[in-house]
């Protein structure tokens, strides 16, 4: 496939956001490119949760392997070195990849209409762990950020994965097409899911991972340019940045991080 180079510049938040991202966040980036543009171009077919079985061994890796794991073309590329002490900004220019577009468009379009600080800082986190780990994306970017961020936020990310499957028409959420995509048209969420939506629903913080599922847009807008920048005092504000830098603080999480700064350890 021809990649239209301007319109991909542009949405990748022009030459200057391209200028301060790594090898690797390069190739994520193409490759989201890629598949968004083919799913443009093929809107009207969706597969089987039969097919999409079928395609697991097709392939040398697993969909829920984390982007830093696998080249899904070619081989890895050697990763940026990162400072000793590590803040969250030098993550998403360094390690997160490709899908900080995706959740930078997020945060953009929840700034743009209107919604609380905490949420459009949600959206802003709500898939980067998606570098590390796809599958239960929801409960691992929670955990990971769980000690640096507010409970809800914490909240919101946790259960914006699981109420994806669920439309809510009174806030214009309906079911996206890019699940019937990924996951098969006749797909069905396994139990757990559907519990955890039935809580989530009743809970007095429902609305929050809910408008984290209303302005997680996979749709590619060359129009809109967004860089980091605009939502750095937001981090500042709402980010527990530990003094050592993540990954050397001890916490909980820390080895998640040291995992997303040498993802090539061995062991
Ligand atoms: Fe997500
Ligand atoms: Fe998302």
């Amino acid at each position: 496939m021809e990649i239209d180079r301007r319109l991909f510049i542009a949405g990748l938040g022009g030459a200057a956001a391209v200028a301060t991202m790594g090898p690797e966040a390069k190739a994520d980036a193409i490759e989201d490119f890629m598949i968004e543009e083919l799913a443009a171009e093929d809107t009207a077919k969706f597969p089987t949760v039969a097919e999409v079985e079928a395609q697991i061994e097709t392939r040398s890796y697993r969909r829920g392997a984390g982007s830093l794991f696998i080249a899904t073309r070619g081989n890895v590329k050697k990763l940026d070195p990162m400072p000793e002490k590590p803040t969250l900004i030098d993550f998403y220019n360094h390690r997160f990849g490709g899908v900080v577009r995706h959740c930078l468009q997020s945060a953009n379009h929840a700034q743009k209409t209107g919604m609380p600080e905490e949420i459009i800082f949600a959206c802003l986190l709500h898939d980067v762990v998606q570098s590390m780990m796809k599958s239960d994306h929801g409960w691992w970017g929670a955990q990971l950020f769980e000690p640096y961020v507010s409970e809800k936020v914490t909240f919101a990310i946790r259960y914006h994965a699981a109420l994806r499957f669920y439309p809510d028409p009174s806030v214009g959420y309906e079911y996206p097409d890019l699940y019937k995509r990924i996951w098969g048209e006749d797909y069905k969420p396994p139990a757990y899911v559907e519990t955890t939506y039935k809580m989530v629903r009743k809970h007095k913080w429902y609305m929050a991972p809910r408008m984290v599922t209303v302005n997680d847009l996979y749709a590619f807008d060359p129009n809109v340019q967004v860089t980091l920048d605009p939502f750095v005092d937001i981090i500042g504000r709402n980010f527990k940045q530990p003094k050592e830098g993540l990954g050397n603080d001890n916490s909980p999480v820390a080895h998640m991080w040291r995992t997303i700064i040498n993802p090539d350890a061995p062991l």
